[in-house]
């Protein structure tokens, strides 16, 4: 209908998708034959059957195994360049894509193997297709802060490709400030700083807390539970900080037995929001505009909204304020 094609249409940023978590049924299968990798399916049909989670835990399990089908930098540009073909296609101008390094380099692929592949088909991406991104480099906390920091020291040789660097993975007993030093390390040598707080997780005020005012990120990604603490969401609104929000993972809070929808919680707070897919290959193929159209469903979202969720996406960025300003 009219509002499915203005979102469509929409000029739009993304801010918060997993590289890994684009990893397409098809493509995961070609990967594996070409790489000579065995998969524990044998059809899409079946792979796709297999994608049932219900929880974090259970989420990354499968998202984990997809992994294995990743080897070559052709793989890696593969994965970047078609994630970039579908976002041009949805009027994504600018997109800042997270990257999990230890995933691969704990399975002994080299941090330059992965960085080619990804930083090549931007490039080619730029250039035939007319979008423009920045990488964000994700730790994996529930590995430890040192690995952490090896990690963060071996980016830096790439620092020029990569613009922030974001915590993401099992959030149980592995708060924001186990962090704390990495972080403060990556803010001195210029990167901006993100940080999953997933929805309903262990200890996830506290969590949110840490991120506002120990480690100060820029941006909090998913968040939703700040709704329940209102000293929080004035810290959030004081500071300026942004909310990657991601309906189809999770777009909804309980509250005193009545279902709060995220987005139009944090819209009507004041929170600077965004509307972002998060692992679209693993969530039902849903891609930035879709997410939308999902939330667009949910919090009955006015075409004023939308704009202000677009206008909120390319605020929310890390690009220069004369690029922001072509966009806005
Ligand atoms: N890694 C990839 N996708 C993730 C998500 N949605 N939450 C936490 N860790 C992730
Ligand atoms: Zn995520």
């Amino acid at each position: 209908d009219d509002l499915t094609a203005f979102i469509y249409a929409m000029p739009k940023a993304e801010m918060h998708v997993h590289l890994e978590g684009t990893l397409e049924p098809e493509m995961k299968f070609r990967f594996a034959r070409r790489n000579g990798v065995t998969l524990p399916y044998q059809t899409v049909e079946e792979m796709r059957d297999s994608y049932n989670f219900h929880d974090l835990q259970s989420f990354l399990k499968i998202f984990y195994e997809g992994k294995t089908v990743l080897l070559k930098e052709q793989d890696f540009y593969e994965l970047t360049y078609a994630y970039l073909t579908k976002a041009a296609s949805q009027n994504v101008l600018y997109t800042e894509m997270f990257f999990d390094p230890q995933m691969h380099t704990d399975r002994g692929i080299a941090f330059s193997t992965v960085m080619n592949g990804l930083t090549r088909a931007q490039a080619d991406a730029r250039k035939n297709l007319k979008i423009d991104s920045q990488l964000v480099l994700c730790f994996e906390r529930e590995l430890t802060a040192e690995s952490a920091m090896k990690t963060l020291e071996s980016a830096l040789p790439y620092r020029q490709h990569i613009v922030g660097i974001g915590l993401d993975s099992d959030e149980k007993n592995n708060p924001p400030d186990k962090f704390r030093d990495v972080f403060a390390r990556a803010r001195k040598e210029g990167f901006h700083l993100t940080m999953h707080c997933d929805l309903n997780q262990f200890d996830t005020h506290e969590h949110i807390r840490q991120v506002l005012e120990d480690i100060q990120a820029d941006r909090i990604d998913h968040g939703g539970n700040i709704l329940e603490r209102p000293d929080l969401v004035a810290i959030a609104k004081r500071r300026g900080t942004a909310f990657t929000v991601c309906p189809v993972a999770c777009g909804w809070l309980r509250e005193n037995g009545e279902n709060i929808n995220i987005i139009r919680g944090m819209l009507d707070r004041g929170l600077k929001v965004t509307v972002a897919s998060d692992d679209p290959a693993y969530m039902k193929g849903d891609y930035v505009a879709e997410s939308l159209i999902v939330a667009q469903g949910d919090a009955n979202l006015s075409k004023q909204d939308l704009l202000t969720l677009a206008r909120n996406s390319f605020e929310a960025s890390w690009i220069s304020a004369a690029q922001r300003k072509t966009y806005l």
